[in-house]
């Protein structure tokens, strides 16, 4: 075991603080990671506040941060997929049994025996796992993943989450050419999914609260923009999308999208709202239209990810912050005051 710098929040309360927690030494299959940078997802936030507590309660002190990327560091005697100075990336999943049906079926993000990067039981160390606000990380190397050489590092680390969770719906829902899809929400993932549904050639319309976002919308690829309080531009698109991702954070009208599905379309809910949403099945039963979720991707999906926005040059657009900054991130991100992902510098724990 060694100490790592890390900035952790102790209660829903409480603000982050810098602290230390402990890494495991890596084991045999384990990658050693010096991580560069981490995104700032707004799952940290649901977390660090206990938003979550019916479904995932918090536990203390918490250390969020699931879009990491960094550099190998150490490898174990049985890795063979990485070396030390490889630039590599960490998502959500960091543990799965590996031999459930789900996992044979490189689901592992639906594992029953499976662990998240923080919040979850830490089968080695005890207590929760830590994730990426913080200096170094240890991970088996099934759940550590390639970045394409052409990208960006600050900006490659959102895909590990808000890349993946917009890609893997995409593509299992067929979004591509010819197709016409939504994105509602143009936040973290919103952005991100913008840019995917562009790439695979759809015709992409983005749902906004925020007037202001218009323009950047169009410059990060959608065909056209809708203002979801515009009662009479809504009422335009009706009964005309074959699919819609939706990436709000709170309570919604869910029913005004369902609305605009044609027959046999698909609406997937990646946002994950404290609170139920009321549907109002009339609105499925006529179209035959479905409603559906959607959490993060496997490894193999986010592997393929990866390499699609390498082939691409895509990267998520970010504002790079040193760690102190995160306090004054969470309030901004509250207000959809970020273009669109803060990743954090973490060069910036040096000085703690
Ligand atoms: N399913 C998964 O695997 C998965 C993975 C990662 C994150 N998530 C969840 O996805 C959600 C979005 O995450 P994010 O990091 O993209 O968040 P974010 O950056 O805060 O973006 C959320 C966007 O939703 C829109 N929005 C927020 N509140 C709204 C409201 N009351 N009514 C209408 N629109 C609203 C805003 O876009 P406009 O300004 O354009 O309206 C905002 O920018 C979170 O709940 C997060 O936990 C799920
Ligand atoms: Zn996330
Ligand atoms: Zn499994």
């Amino acid at each position: 075991m060694y100490n790592a710098k890390a900035y952790s929040v102790s209660s829903a309360r409480s603000p982050f603080a810098s602290s230390t927690i402990v890494r495991r030494d890596p084991t045999e299959d384990d990658v050693q990671i010096e991580i560069l940078f981490c995104g700032i997802c707004h799952s940290d936030l649901h977390t660090a506040r206990n938003e979550w507590a019916d479904m995932m309660p918090t536990a203390y002190p918490c250390v969020p941060g699931h879009e990491i990327v960094g550099r190998v560091t150490k490898t174990g005697t049985g890795v063979t997929k990485f070396k030390a100075g490889d630039l590599v990336g960490v998502g959500c999943p960091v543990g799965a049994d590996l031999t459930c049906p789900s996992c044979r079926d490189h689901f592992e993000q639906f594992c029953p025996n499976g662990v998240f990067t923080y919040n979850s039981p830490d089968k080695h160390l005890g207590g929760v796992t830590y994730g990426g606000y913080s200096d170094s990380i240890v991970v088996h190397q099934h759940f550590v993943l390639s970045i394409p050489a052409n990208l960006d590092a600050a900006g490659a680390a959102p895909l590990l989450c808000a890349g993946i969770t917009t890609y893997s719906p995409m593509r299992h829902w067929g979004v591509g050419k010819g197709k016409k899809v939504g994105v509602v929400g143009l936040g973290g993932l919103g952005h991100m999914g913008v840019k995917i549904a562009h790439a695979l050639g759809a015709h992409t319309v983005v749902f906004t609260t925020s007037a202001s976002k218009k323009e950047d919308a169009l410059r990060l690829g959608a065909d056209e923009v809708v203002l979801s309080r515009n009662a009479d531009e809504m009422a335009r698109h009706a009964g005309s999308f074959d699919f819609i991702l939706d990436a709000v954070a709170a309570e919604h009208d869910i029913n005004a999208y369902i609305h605009m599905l044609r027959r046999d379309g698909n609406i997937t809910m990646v946002g994950a709202p404290d609170k139920p949403l009321p549907v109002n099945v009339f609105g499925l039963l006529f179209g035959r239209k479905s409603f559906s979720g959607s959490l993060i991707g496997g490894l193999a999906e986010t592997q393929e990810m990866l390499d699609f926005c390498g082939q691409h040059n895509m990267t998520s657009d970010v504002e790079i912050i040193p760690i102190q900054k995160v306090n004054e991130a969470y309030e901004r991100l509250l207000r959809f005051d970020v273009k669109y992902r803060f990743s954090i510098d973490m060069a910036s724990l040096k000085c703690e």
